[in-house]
């Protein structure tokens, strides 16, 4: 990408991130995005620019008009509630929108309406009659997706319409063998009717030119340049009644399709912004403004951005976007986001257990400006979030504070310890803020966590806690608390430098630091207020600023996330027998199998399990630790004849909470159930612990 062009200081610059479908809620995947964004935007907030970031719901098309139509309520009643869950979810998140606003608002009709007119009047609009699938029953033109049968190519049953899963291969819904609706289950029929159509190959000239303006990333870039490769096509921008959007001037029964409306959004949001607070909205939006403009998008949406979106703005006389972010897609332990492994993740079920911050900083210490997938390996999160933050940054200030508190009633000293490192840290200030601006947030991360390191090593090295013993003690004590003061102030000093830096990664712990050390840490234009020590300067009490990780915290978002209806049993720890006449599960490798680790264990303690009917808790010794493990066996035992017996344990099954605690493994019993499941018994002879070969 080529170089931003210096502009006099302060910027002014719009943000806008992609607008969530008002069909369904966000989950973590869709925060990587938010939390890139909203990282860049604040930043941008604390360098003093002029900025603002706005975002809105995408409330139109079929999907959210049948899911309406299914939970038995209008669309509009659907997406007031799904823009407070949305709205609830980012607020928690900490993402600090300017402005949120939805599609389906006035503003937008108003834009929308006056694009398309240009649009007219210059030519771009064309109309014809076309075929599509049809659903007689439903009386309803049907969207690829809503459209399912046997993939033409391999022949596997249950495929989309636009592709399918098992081959990959791609083909339009026409091809499909079998073809059925998914809304009524009926053979869809071809049904003709008039649409119409943005002609893309007009701007050809115009888009080639801009795509090879600097204005993309290099992989992006790539992409777009297969696309010129395969022609632009007419863009189908219209769609029949019954549909949940704009209608479209002059017509009846037809509207405006989702994805014209959906950019305009951003506009619109922005204009609602503009006459709340008195902006001007031409300043940002005509052709030839200065002022910046920028897109995060996720990699699936960059056709629209790249290319219907900037040809728009052109035939309709708007500015082009200064440049489009796009980023990859988020997986979960190097898998795609899956239902049935407990990793396709709600925000809100994230927020149940764990505070935003851990999770904007692990994106962050991940996240680049190139269109790479991002992988939340959750083990990695616990133990990067732990270490990093918790044992380098926090612990600076946790034990600076107590001296500080006991000895100099609570107030730094007048010089630093060690000038010259205290500039080491003020110097980084540069880097970081390019690391920023050019969204390479892990190397920006990498710079502040190796200046937490020196601080850590600066503490250890001043050895502070035997200064602290020396103080009192008649001759030189007064040195020694000279000394321990200029090192508290010094390892404060560098701790508020570090919690700057990382303010717009972690605001509430930005928050909690500025509380504690009695400065502003995310004022607007205070990137600069880091150059200055903080002298003589009283600070609050201590009070922890961030907890550890517990890694059960993830278990229960990972037990919660998982699809209850996938897993049957699922409440139960015990591998219940299944009837001979189920059919087998999928065939699993040696490799696979040897993933489950089985040890013997010995039978510490049974007891029964108040308020559940089948349940026993188990305490059982495998050798090294002792676990907590639900069975579903009461039928089968009284707890005294289980104690002292030896049975089979998968041992490295994620610990899972349920209804009366955590399952830390789950007990292997085989038999027809009832009185008759049977466990090892006491004279196996084989010590706990042992591995079952
Ligand atoms: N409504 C459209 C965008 C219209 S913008 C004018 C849409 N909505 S969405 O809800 O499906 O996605 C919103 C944003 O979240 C998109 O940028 C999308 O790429 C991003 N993500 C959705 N799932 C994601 C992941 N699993 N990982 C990363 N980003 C993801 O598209
Ligand atoms: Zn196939």
């Amino acid at each position: 990408m080529t170089a931003r062009p210096q502009k006099k200081q302060p910027r002014k610059i719009l943000v806008t991130s992609a607008l969530p479908y008002a069909n369904g809620p966000l989950h973590i995947g869709h925060m990587l995005e938010y939390i890139q964004s909203d990282i860049w935007a604040r930043f941008q907030r604390l360098r003093g620019h002029e900025i603002y970031h706005v975002c809105a719901d995408d409330a139109h098309g079929t999907p959210i008009m049948l899911r309406a139509r299914d939970d038995g309520v209008t669309p509009e009643a659907l997406i007031a509630r799904m823009e407070k869950e949305h709205r609830d979810d980012y607020r928690d998140f900490g993402i600090s929108f300017d402005n949120y606003h939805s599609t389906h608002s006035g503003e937008n009709r108003a834009i929308a309406e006056g694009i398309f007119a240009a649009l007219q009047d210059g030519g771009h609009i064309a109309r014809r009659e076309i075929e599509q699938s049809y659903d007689a029953v439903e009386k309803i033109f049907l969207p690829d997706r809503f459209i399912k049968g046997e993939c033409p190519r391999c022949g596997a049953a249950e495929q989309y319409g636009d592709n399918c899963e098992n081959c990959g291969s791609t083909y339009t819904p026409a091809e499909l063998r079998n073809p059925v609706s998914v809304i009524s289950g009926s053979a869809p029929v071809l049904k003709s009717s008039e649409h119409y159509f943005f002609r893309l190959s007009n701007f050809s000239e115009f888009l080639k030119e801009w795509v090879g303006g600097g204005h993309l990333q290099e992989d992006a870039r790539n992409k777009v340049s297969e696309w010129f490769a395969d022609g632009l096509r007419d863009w189908d921008i219209s769609r029949d009644a019954p549909y949940f959007g704009f209608t479209i001037p002059g017509e009846s029964g037809k509207y405006f399709y989702v994805w014209l409306d959906a950019p305009i959004g951003y506009m619109a949001s922005f204009k609602n912004l503009c006459d709340k607070k008195g902006l001007d909205f031409d300043e940002f939006w005509r052709a030839g403004s200065e002022a910046e403009l920028y897109h995060f998008i996720g990699k699936d949406i960059l056709y629209f951005h790249a290319l219907f979106w900037p040809a728009m703005l052109h035939g309709a006389n708007y500015r082009k976007p200064s440049a489009l972010f796009a980023h990859g897609f988020l997986t979960v332990d190097g898998q795609k986001m899956s239902k049935s492994r407990g990793t396709f993740i709600m925000a809100r079920t994230y927020l149940n257990h764990l505070a935003p911050d851990y999770l904007r900083y692990y994106f962050a210490a991940k996240l680049n400006h190139r269109v790479e997938d991002l992988d939340l390996n959750l083990e990695d999160f616990v133990r990067r979030v732990n270490s990093d933050l918790v044992g380098k940054v926090v612990n600076i200030a946790s034990r600076s504070a107590g001296f500080v508190h006991q000895n100099f009633g609570g107030k730094l000293g007048g010089k630093l310890d060690d000038e010259t490192l205290f500039t080491e840290f003020t110097a980084a200030a540069g880097t970081v803020a390019e690391h920023f601006e050019q969204r390479r947030y892990s190397r920006a991360v990498r710079v502040i966590m190796d200046l937490a390191d020196r601080a850590n090593r600066y503490w250890s090295a001043a050895r502070p806690w035997e200064l602290a013993g020396a103080i009192g003690e008649g001759e030189g004590g007064g040195g020694a608390r000279e000394k321990l003061l200029a090192v508290c102030t010094q390892s404060l000093n560098m701790f508020r430098i570090l919690a700057g830096f990382l303010a717009p990664v972690t605001p509430a712990l930005a928050q909690r630091a500025g509380d504690f050390l009695r400065v502003n840490l995310s004022a607007a234009g205070g990137w600069g207020d880091l150059q200055t020590p903080l002298l003589n300067h009283g600070i609050a009490p201590f009070t922890p600023l961030l907890a550890r990780i517990d890694h059960r915290q993830v278990c229960n978002i990972v037990n919660d996330s998982r699809d209850a209806a996938a897993a049957p049993g699922a409440a139960s720890g015990t591998a219940t027998t299944a009837s001979a006449h189920e059919p087998l599960a999928a065939a699993i490798g040696m490799d696979e199998f040897t993933k489950v680790d089985l040890r013997v264990a010995h039978i510490l303690k049974a007891e029964a399990v108040e308020g559940a009917d089948k349940l026993l808790r188990l305490t059982v010794d495998l050798g090294f630790e002792t676990r907590t493990v639900f069975a579903g066996i009461k039928s089968a035992y009284a707890p005294a004849d289980l104690e002292g017996r030896l049975t089979v344990v998968a041992a490295n099954l994620a610990p899972r909470k349920m209804r009366f605690g955590v399952s830390e493994g789950m007990v292997l019993a085989a038999g027809p159930g009832g009185g008759d499941i049977w466990l090892l018994s006491a004279d196996a002879g084989a010590p706990p612990g042992s591995r079952v070969k």
